[in-house]
């Protein structure tokens, strides 16, 4: 199966109760082979509308910061979420649906196959790394898990909450792209 096909039989997805009230699905965007994929929480109103992850004011600035390190959802990285369909009122996902939506995306790292998967924000690094997970701690910090390389950063949202973090999930960027060049991965 192509990741086109998956995306086509996601698009039809009604596993979940958020099937209803979706615009559309938000499968993912980027290199379709990508060595780094990048997973967020959930879409927001405007990826909704345009049916893309991270198109609002979040995805601005994760798009700044990836192209700082010479990174961008054009070239060399693959862009989704935890759950394809946007919670209603930006709520968290509930576990069902992220429980649910796994699926999708353990197809889609069957498919792209990264060496390296980015968890965005706390809701993908708690489900993919530990429930116990705190990105204010833990940023930054590599785990292998089958075969791939796990790490997490802040979530845009939390540094347009807090500028101050913005540094940090700098340092963390550089570091992916160290470990990705260490691992003979060509940026
Ligand atoms: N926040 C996310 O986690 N994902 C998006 O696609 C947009 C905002």
């Amino acid at each position: 199966m192509t990741l086109d096909q998956l995306e086509s039989e996601c698009s039809r997805c009604t596993k979940c109760e958020l099937c209803h009230s979706r615009t559309n699905t938000v499968f993912g965007v980027g290199k379709k082979d990508a060595d780094i994929m990048l997973i967020g929480e959930a879409p927001g109103e405007n990826e909704d509308i345009m049916g893309q992850p991270f198109v609002g004011r979040s995805g601005k600035l994760l798009d700044q910061l990836l192209e700082e390190v010479g990174l961008s959802r054009s070239k060399n990285v693959y862009i989704a979420n935890m759950c394809k369909c946007r919670p209603p009122k930006n709520r968290d996902p509930k576990p069902a649906e992220t429980a649910q939506c796994l699926e999708w995306l353990n197809r889609q790292f069957q498919i792209i196959d990264p060496k390296i998967i980015v968890c965005v924000g706390r809701i993908s690094a708690q489900k993919l790394i530990s429930p116990s997970f705190k990105v204010t701690r833990q940023h930054g910090e590599f785990i292998e898990k089958e075969g791939r390389l796990i790490t997490a950063t802040y979530h845009p949202a939390a540094i347009l909450r807090n500028i101050n973090n913005k540094p940090m999930a700098l340092a963390d960027w550089q570091a992916i792209c160290k470990k990705a060049r260490e691992l003979g991965i060509e940026l």
